[in-house]
């Protein structure tokens, strides 16, 4: 089966990468660094060199590139059964009357408009397989939370729930269209997060503090574990339940942690 991530260079996609390789799946790897996405076809490849890897670099935020990248998808195969959108853009700003007007519009590029347009052109490729394919959009708490400085992060990841809501009802109503969910990550301890930790310190911005804490104590998930919490949504949940779903990596990993034991 052949799945497509995009933001696969590192954090969550990249983690999610390397289980869903175990798992048996051929990977489309997608992110704006070629070199990251070489070093992690590489370790696929020493792995499970069964395992098909295409990597592809692509900048999100140019619709002329993130269709480009739809076009080698295409080209590499006629059944794409899972599409996960892990990439995600958001410079926290002082506030909103200083933030720049094209973090704003990256921010809505890569959050919203390039996993819109993604799933528009992949849609004859994820249509018609058996099982349905199934797409997966990262969110973020922040999509409900109003707090100074995560704007454009926020107001562009409340945009996507929508999407993912419209999406499911469009798709769902396909004899054999793909099934979309949103995927909460919570807090997970990747380099994208460190970024963002160090950025909105400069700023002094007053969440800055509050998730550096959590990420020095361990109160957060890690990579991994946030990914081993989205492939079993991919793989173990029912259609009926995946379809417009909102899922929360953390409550996943209590729960098949609890399983497990
Ligand atoms: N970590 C958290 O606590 C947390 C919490 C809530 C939501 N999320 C969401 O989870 C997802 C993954 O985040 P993460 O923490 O794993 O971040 P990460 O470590 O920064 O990884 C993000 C990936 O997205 C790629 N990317 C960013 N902008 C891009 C663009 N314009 N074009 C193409 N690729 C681009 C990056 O490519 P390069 O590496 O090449 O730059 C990187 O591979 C994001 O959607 C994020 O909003 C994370």
């Amino acid at each position: 089966m052949w799945t497509l991530i995009t933001g696969a260079g590192s954090g969550i996609g990249r983690a999610l990468a390397l289980q869903l390789a175990e798992m048996g799946h051929d990977l489309i790897l997608a992110g704006r660094t070629e070199s990251k996405l070489a070093e992690i076809a590489g370790q696929i490849g020493r792995d499970w060199p069964q395992r098909t890897v295409v990597t592809q670099a692509v900048e999100l935020a140019d619709p002329g590139s993130t269709h480009e990248l739809a076009a080698k998808v295409c080209t590499v195969t006629d059944r794409l059964g899972a599409f996960i959108h892990c990439a995600g853009a958001g410079e926290p700003a002082g506030d909103l009357a200083g933030l720049a007007l094209s973090d704003f519009q990256e921010a809505l590029a890569v959050n919203l408009t390039a996993p819109l347009l993604l799933s528009k052109s992949l849609l004859p490729v994820l249509t018609g397989n058996d099982p349905s394919a199934r797409v997966v959009m990262i969110g973020a708490g922040m999509d409900t939370q109003a707090q100074t400085g995560t704007g454009s992060y926020g107001i562009s990841k409340m945009a996507l729930r929508r999407l993912v809501q419209q999406l499911a009802v469009e798709f769902g109503a396909l004899a054999d269209g793909p099934l979309v969910s949103l995927f909460q990550p919570g807090l997970v301890d990747t380099p994208g997060i460190r970024d963002h930790v160090r950025k909105a310190s400069a700023l002094g911005l007053p969440h800055a503090s509050w998730l550096s804490d959590r990420l020095e104590a361990g109160d957060c998930l890690s990579a991994e574990q946030a990914a081993s919490a989205l492939a079993y949504t991919l793989s173990d949940l029912p259609r009926s339940e995946f379809n417009g779903g909102v899922f929360r990596a953390g409550e996943l990993v209590d729960s098949l942690s609890f399983s497990a034991s």
